[in-house]
């Protein structure tokens, strides 16, 4: 596996050529699905549904999806995005009455769970719930919209997780959501994430194939630090 994982965010994708759209971010060297689930309520905008997900699957798109719940209430979407197909599982700790209660009926459904922290979110939040946890995801942006610009005081949070998670000794993916590009990408692996997830500065371009041979360069010079 490699050490670090693109995630292309589908949010920013052709919704009228979904699947092939989607094959093309894969076949551009994309990891997994980012699938940002958003319902009027949590955030100011609205998305895609479980049913959605489960035309990707019968398009035949087989890697992991993450699905990122910004919905309020989550626990009710749980168990028909883990039918459609769902891999992880990812909610926001404000939107939630029992944080641990979820991250049991995500599991209980058979998928792996994320939370997720919203730029001004303590990392508190992590304490008592690490040893369940399969992914921290980081929003480097206020969650609600693609194309945003990186929030560049997140890093030192993400340097914060990464000692965390190392401490733990536990197996956590750290994931970071919103405005990664070619240019800050280099510096947000070197605070620690390593799962990238990619919006509009893949789907915006031309050429995917392009972007993520630029993204995979940077990392690698990430990689030389290890
Ligand atoms: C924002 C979403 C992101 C978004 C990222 O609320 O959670 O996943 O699609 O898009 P970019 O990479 O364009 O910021
Ligand atoms: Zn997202």
């Amino acid at each position: 596996m490699n050490q670090f994982l693109l995630a292309p965010s589908i949010l920013s994708a052709d919704f009228a050529r979904l699947g092939e759209d989607v094959s093309r971010a894969l076949s551009a060297g994309g990891d997994m699905i980012h699938f940002d689930v958003m319902d009027g309520h949590y955030v100011n905008n609205l998305t895609m549904g479980p049913m959605i997900l489960k035309s990707l699957r019968n398009f035949n798109i087989q890697v992991p999806i993450d699905v990122h719940l910004m919905t309020k209430p989550v626990d009710s979407f749980i168990p028909s995005f883990a039918d459609a197909g769902a891999n992880f599982i990812t909610f926001h700790p404000e939107a939630t009455n029992h944080i641990d209660n979820t991250i049991n009926l995500i599991k209980t459904c058979g998928c792996k769970a994320g939370l997720s922290l919203n730029p001004s979110t303590s990392i508190h939040y992590l304490d008592y719930i690490l040893d369940k946890l399969d992914m921290i995801v980081l929003m480097t942006v206020n969650p609600g919209f693609s194309n945003q610009n990186l929030i560049p005081s997140i890093i030192p949070k993400i340097r914060n997780v990464r000692k965390i998670i190392d401490t733990s000794n536990f197996d956590i993916l750290l994931e970071v959501d919103g405005g990664i590009k070619v240019d800050n990408i280099l510096d947000i692996a070197l605070a620690g994430a390593n799962v990238f997830v990619l919006g509009s500065v893949l789907f915006d371009s031309i050429d995917y194939t392009i972007v993520l041979n630029k993204i995979r360069s940077k990392l690698s010079l990430c990689l030389n630090n290890f």
